[in-house]
C-alpha cells in the first residue's frame, strides 16, 4: 500500500520533477539518443533514393532544421515563459501537461470566502503585506459582503508539533480532552482551510525558502484523514477545488534567466507541499528585488508604486 501511495504521489501533477524522471537513466538516453538519429538518417535516405535531387535534398534539410528549431523554441517558451515548473521529456509530457492543468483548476464558486495569509513579521515596512491587502480589497469589491479570513503568522506565532501532537493526530481512538487541547490550533487552521475558497498567500523569502513560521503552519494543517488521506488508491489530497494566489517578495530576482534562479526553492516546495494537500490551482506573484529598498538604492514608495500597478494584472477569482 505504500509503494502504490508513493507511485500516485510521484505520478501527481503536485511533483514538479516528475515528467524528467525517464531521462534519468543515461544508459537509456544514450539508446534514446542513436535510435532517433538512426531513424532520421534511415528516413531520410529513403526518400532521397526515391527522389533524388538537389532541390529534395535542399527542402528536406530546410524542412529538418526548421522543425528541430520550432521544436525547441516552443519548449523552450513553455518553460521560460508560460510555466518554469513544466520539464520537458517527450511529446506525450506536452499532451499531459496540458491535461492537467485543466483538471488543476478550480471551477467558479457562487459565494466565495477569502483567506488572506500573511507571514512577514514586519507591519510597517512589510512589501508582501500591501499587496495581499490591495489583492483582499480588490476580492472584496468582487464579492461585496462576502467574508474574509485573515490569518496573520508574522505576529502570532503558532506552536510547533510535539510529541502529543503526533500521538494525537495519528490515534484511531476518540481523543481525549488533553489531546483534542492539543490538536486545537491545527483544527482551528484546517477549518479556515476547509471554509475559505480563495487564498492569497504572501510568503516573504526567507534564506531562500519560505520563513519558518509558514512552515510551522504546514506542520499543523498537513494531516493525515483531514487535509490529505492515504489509501490503498494512493494518495489524495482534501483541499479541492480552491484558488491560490501567492505573493513571494525577496530582495533578489530569481527569474529564470537570472543566476540565482537555483536558489528559488520556495517556488517549487510550495507546488509540492500545496499540491500533495490538494491544491493544483496555484498562480505565483513575485514582489522581487526588494533588496534595491532595502539597500537604499531607491525608496519604497516607488518601489510600491511599481510592484502594485504590476500586481494589479493579478486576476480576482
Ligand atoms: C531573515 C531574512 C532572510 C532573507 N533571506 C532572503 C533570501 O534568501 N533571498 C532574498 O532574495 N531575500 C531575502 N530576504 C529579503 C526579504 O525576502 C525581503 O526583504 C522581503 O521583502 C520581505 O518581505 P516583507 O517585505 O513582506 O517583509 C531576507 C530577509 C530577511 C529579514
Amino acid at each position: 500500500m505504500v509503494d502504490r501511495a508513493r507511485a500516485s504521489f510521484y505520478d501527481s501533477p503536485f511533483n514538479p520533477r516528475r515528467t524528467a524522471m525517464n531521462l534519468k537513466n543515461r544508459t537509456l538516453i544514450k539508446i534514446k539518443g542513436f535510435l532517433f538519429f538512426f531513424l532520421g538518417i534511415l528516413s531520410a535516405s529513403l526518400l532521397l533514393t526515391r527522389t533524388l535531387s538537389v532541390y529534395s535534398a535542399v527542402l528536406l534539410l530546410v524542412a529538418i532544421w526548421s522543425f528541430c528549431r520550432f521544436y525547441y523554441f516552443a519548449f523552450y517558451v513553455l518553460h521560460n515563459y508560460v510555466d518554469p515548473m513544466f520539464n520537458y521529456s517527450s511529446l506525450s509530457s506536452l499532451v499531459a501537461y496540458f491535461l492537467k492543468k485543466k483538471q488543476a483548476a478550480a471551477p467558479p464558486v457562487e459565494n466565495p470566502t477569502l483567506l488572506v495569509i500573511d507571514c512577514s513579521p514586519r507591519v510597517k515596512a512589510s512589501i508582501s503585506r500591501v499587496l495581499t491587502n490591495d489583492f483582499a480589497e480588490a476580492w472584496k469589491s468582487k464579492h461585496p459582503g462576502r467574508p474574509v479570513i485573515h490569518r496573520d503568522l508574522g505576529t502570532q506565532s503558532l506552536p510547533y508539533v510535539t510529541e502529543a501532537w503526533i500521538e494525537a493526530t495519528s490515534s484511531s481512538a476518540p481523543l481525549t480532552p488533553e489531546q483534542k487541547a492539543e490538536v486545537a490550533v491545527s483544527d482551528e487552521l484546517i477549518r479556515e482551510l476547509k471554509t475559505a475558497d480563495h487564498y492569497v498567500i504572501a510568503i516573504p523569502m526567507y534564506n531562500f525558502t519560505v520563513p519558518a513560521n509558514f512552515k510551522a503552519y504546514i506542520d499543523q494543517i498537513a494531516r493525515a484523514g483531514e487535509t490529505v488521506t492515504f489509501s490503498a488508491t494512493g494518495v489524495e489530497g482534501q483541499l479541492k477545488n480552491k484558488r491560490v494566489t501567492i505573493i513571494i517578495s525577496c530582495g533578489d530576482r530569481y527569474t529564470d534567466d537570472s543566476i540565482m534562479a537555483p536558489c528559488n526553492f520556495v517556488q517549487s516546495y510550495l507546488r509540492t507541499i500545496l499540491g500533495f494537500l490538494g491544491l493544483t490551482d496555484i498562480r505565483f506573484f513575485f514582489a522581487d528585488r526588494v533588496g534595491e529598498v532595502t539597500f537604499g538604492q531607491r525608496t519604497r514608495e516607488n518601489y510600491l508604486n511599481e510592484i502594485r500597478e504590476k500586481a494589479r494584472e493579478l486576476e480576482i477569482p
